[in-house]
């Protein structure tokens, strides 16, 4: 009999059973209803009786050993597959996280934002236009006829659809009135568009802060007063303001107000054209036409107008003695602002 060959060859293909399915196939082999230890036993009625009894105790002591080992090799393999899953699914917690890149706000933004904080605390209402605006409100309603010499002043753009792209906010002063009578308190921040020449103070797109006041007894002393309280929460800090005669049609009489170069602190470089000096602001008192023809009684009421430059009070509230870095779109240079 060879219990004992079968027995090893049992043991020994158990122990070399790499998966589930390869042990299985064991079992079946040794121990199924056609397996070679079941067979043995089957063969047992063919032995003389008196051997029977020993023999069959050998097979089934064989059958338990190997049923054993196999079981012992199941327990084997389930905890290696265990294993084997979980370090293919390990995460490393001591990875540092993908940092999620966070975008800031444009240093004209801050500018503006800044601006309109200011006169909101003041009481203006912060209003919209159009940066496709007809001629009528850009130049007409603004006392600005058609053959008037101060259209050139403005090297506008024009487009094919018959409007143009504004060359300053103060159409949205005309717009303001023909909606509301006074009093009338609002500021208009907005794009605007010139065909200038580029340099250090000049881009062909720029930002403009429009400011309308009207009502009974307002003065040149109130738009005044407005500014320099304005220029001194802006800066923070003691910088130079100064008030020049100028002329627009639209207001009478009509001022633009420098400030001190913060590049130079008034010596004169090459920012301010070695004036020590740069433009922020035009502004005046509305001209009476502009008020009568947008429905307002200038017999009545007065008013006061302005238009800062936000993109110069940027450059000067962050010293930056170029608008073009402005709007190069430079990574390196927006992110000092963000
Ligand atoms: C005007 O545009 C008038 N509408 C301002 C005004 C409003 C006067 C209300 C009276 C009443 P001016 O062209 O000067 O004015 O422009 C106003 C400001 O815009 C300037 O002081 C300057 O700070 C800024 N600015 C003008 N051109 C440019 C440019 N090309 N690039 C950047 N800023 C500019
Ligand atoms: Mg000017």
């Amino acid at each position: 009999m060879n219990v004992d060959s079968i027995t090893e060859s049992a043991l020994a293909d158990t122990a070399r059973a790499g998966n589930e399915r390869a042990l299985d196939e064991v079992r079946v082999r040794y121990l199924g209803k056609r397996g070679e230890l079941t067979a043995l036993l089957k063969s047992l009625g063919a032995m003389p009786a008196e051997e029977r009894p020993a023999a069959g105790a050998r097979i089934n002591v064989a059958k338990r050993e190997v049923q054993a080992a196999v079981d012992g090799r199941r327990k084997v393999l389930a905890r290696e597959q265990m294993q084997e899953a979980l370090a293919a699914e390990a995460v490393d917690v001591t990875l540092p996280g993908r940092q999620r890149r966070r975008g800031g706000l444009h240093p004209v933004t801050h500018a503006l934002r800044r601006i309109e904080d200011i006169f909101a605390a003041a009481g203006y209402a912060v209003v919209d236009g159009p940066e496709m605006e007809d001629e009528y409100h850009n130049f007409e309603a603004l006392n600005i006829p058609a053959h008037h010499p101060a259209r050139a002043m403005h090297d506008t753009l024009y487009l094919d659809n018959g409007l143009l792209l504004r060359t300053h906010t103060s159409p949205v002063q005309v717009r303001t009135m023909e909606a509301q009578g006074p009093p009338v308190k609002v500021i208009c921040p907005g794009r605007v568009y010139r065909k200038d020449d580029v340099d250090a103070t000049h881009s062909p797109m720029f930002h403009q802060v429009e400011g309308l006041v009207v009502d009974e007894g307002v003065s040149f002393a109130d738009l005044k007063g407005t500014v320099i309280d304005f220029t001194r929460h802006f800066f923070e800090q003691p910088l130079g303001v100064r008030f020049r005669p100028s002329y627009f049609p639209f207001t009478e009489p009509s001022a633009e107000v420098d400030m001190e170069c913060v590049h130079c602190r008034g010596e004169g470089c090459r920012v301010c054209g070695f004036t020590g000096w740069i433009e922020v602001l035009g502004c005046g008192m509305v001209h009476p036409n502009v008020l009568a023809m947008s429905g307002i009684d200038p017999e009545r009421y007065t008013g006061f107008a302005f238009g800062f430059g936000a993109d110069r009070l940027a450059s000067l509230l962050f010293e930056v003695d170029d608008l073009r870095l402005f709007f190069d779109n430079e990574l390196a240079f927006l992110e000092q602002f963000a």
